[in-house]
């Protein structure tokens, strides 16, 4: 069996790897907080070993200057500057301008980003029919997936191989502003309502929230929706920006880059938990009894049920998004006159949880999709939604490591190797 050596000095240069009869160093590689890799570029082509590590639970796919994660202590920054403070001080389109050019911008510059958002605010009488086209009963992030792939069919300029800088920002403007005016014109039509059209002077949030529901919203609603787009605005590596990085490696579109995203965010353990919380907390009030009963069935091995909004592959201590979030819960309501006896079912829920030795031994911390979906209840937003406004809040962040990828020097098609353990050769009878 091999043994890998570390030297004992401080700053480790290398690692010394022995495996069957090779001996080679593998360069250490340093992050910017001390994060520590082995760089196994050479690991195949000099021993002829690959690593083994099924959903990448040990693998660094990329080096990113944009978003770092502490899962240990639960510390989460943009471009440097700690979640906490962005969501207390900044609006969702300056966090976005963050994300995608690495400063805060400048009152010239966040004119000028939201003029470029301006620009793409029509949507076309071919999206539209693409819209009204789908049952209304269908769920909105199929939709949503469906028609930013469809967008491709009407912007040819931007399907170019390698898109120019000055391209991928109009293309990165137009999906900003052309996905927030897709939901909330799908919104309308699963409600039979007639679309609202985008009025661009107005802030993001408060110009989505009037095209939803037709009314000028409260200053707290559009407060509430720029904390909860910010926070949900990038998150390093999770499995929709690793897709938008593995597709946008073979450098496919930008609309079926992000497309891909959206379809990833969807699945129940992504994006999709922030539908499947409130459906579960709907399923206790239901039920009544209590929480303890269905800590217990999370508990088992024997029952499929999993306490939805909790855990994390990072975060083994608090998410700081689900911590923010829940501190929001109780002032949003109030301030929109909300009560939900679903939020004292969350809370009984994490209180329960965090005395018990199964979610202690695991870990096992409420995430950000925990009580997100309770302000969404509270701004009027139907469950089917909520991943939805998840994924206008993480697309910034999506185009950011697009864009990050495809720069990146060396950039190459990313593709994983396997370990084959299927029959060996065998001749057709
Ligand atoms: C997001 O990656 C990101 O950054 C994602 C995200 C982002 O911003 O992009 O933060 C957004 O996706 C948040 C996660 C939303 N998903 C959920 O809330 C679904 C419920 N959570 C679990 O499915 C789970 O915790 C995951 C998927 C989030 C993480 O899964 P892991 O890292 O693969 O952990 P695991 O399934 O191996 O769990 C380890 C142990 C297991 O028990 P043992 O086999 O050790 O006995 O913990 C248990 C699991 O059974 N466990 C749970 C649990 N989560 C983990 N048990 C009960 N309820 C849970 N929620």
């Amino acid at each position: 069996m091999g043994a890998l050596k570390l030297h004992e000095r401080k700053e480790l240069q290398v690692a010394e790897l022995t495996v069957a009869d090779t001996r080679i160093t593998l360069p250490i590689f340093y992050g910017t907080e001390g994060e520590k890799a082995l760089d196994i570029s050479k690991l195949r082509s000099e021993t002829g070993f690959v690593t083994l590590d099924p959903a990448y639970m040990n693998t660094a796919s990329c080096t990113s200057e944009i978003t770092y994660l502490d899962g240990e202590n639960g510390i989460l920054r943009y471009r440097g500057y700690p979640i906490e403070q962005v969501a207390e001080k900044a609006c969702f389109l300056e966090v976005s301008y963050l994300l995608l050019h690495g400063e805060l911008p400048t009152a010239v510059q966040f004119e000028a980003f939201r003029s470029e958002l301006r620009d793409h605010a029509t949507i076309s009488p071919f999206c539209q029919n693409m819209i009204r086209s789908f049952p209304t009963h269908a769920h909105p992030m199929g939709a949503l997936a469906a028609i930013t792939a469809a967008l491709s069919a009407e912007n040819a300029a931007y399907l170019a191989q390698d898109l120019p800088q000055s391209q991928r920002q109009e293309v990165t403007a137009q999906l900003m502003q052309q996905l927030k005016s897709v939901a909330a014109y799908f919104y309308r039509h699963m409600n039979g309502l007639t679309f609202v059209e985008s009025n661009p002077r107005l802030d993001y949030c408060e110009d989505f929230l009037t095209m939803l529901f037709g009314a000028c919203p409260t200053a707290e609603a559009v407060r509430a929706l720029n904390v909860l787009l910010i926070l949900h605005a990038d998150h390093e590596q999770n499995c929709s920006t690793s897709t938008v990085r593995l597709v946008g490696s073979s450098k496919a579109n930008p609309y079926a880059t992000i497309s891909a995203g959206i379809s990833a965010l969807w699945g129940p353990l992504h994006g999709g938990a922030n539908q499947a919380v409130i459906e579960m907390l709907e399923a206790i009030r239901k039920e009544g009894g209590g929480v303890k009963k269905f800590i217990e069935k999370a508990k088992s091995k024997k029952d499929a049920f999993v306490l939805m909004g909790f855990g994390h592959r990072v975060y083994k201590n608090f998410d700081p998004r689900a911590v923010i979030i829940k501190k929001a819960c109780d002032d949003v309501l109030e301030k929109l006159h909300v009560h939900d006896p679903l939020l004292d079912i969350a809370k009984a829920l994490e209180a329960e949880a965090l005395q018990d030795s199964y979610f202690i031994e695991r870990k096992l911390y409420p995430n950000v999709d925990f009580y997100s979906g309770i302000i969404y209840k509270a701004l009027g937003i139907p469950v089917t939604m909520f991943t939805v406004l998840f994924a206008l809040g993480r697309l910034p962040g999506w185009l950011a490591q697009w864009q990050e990828m495809l720069t990146a020097s060396g950039m190459k098609i990313g593709r994983p190797r396997q370990i084959y353990v299927g029959s060996g050769k065998r001749d057709w009878k």
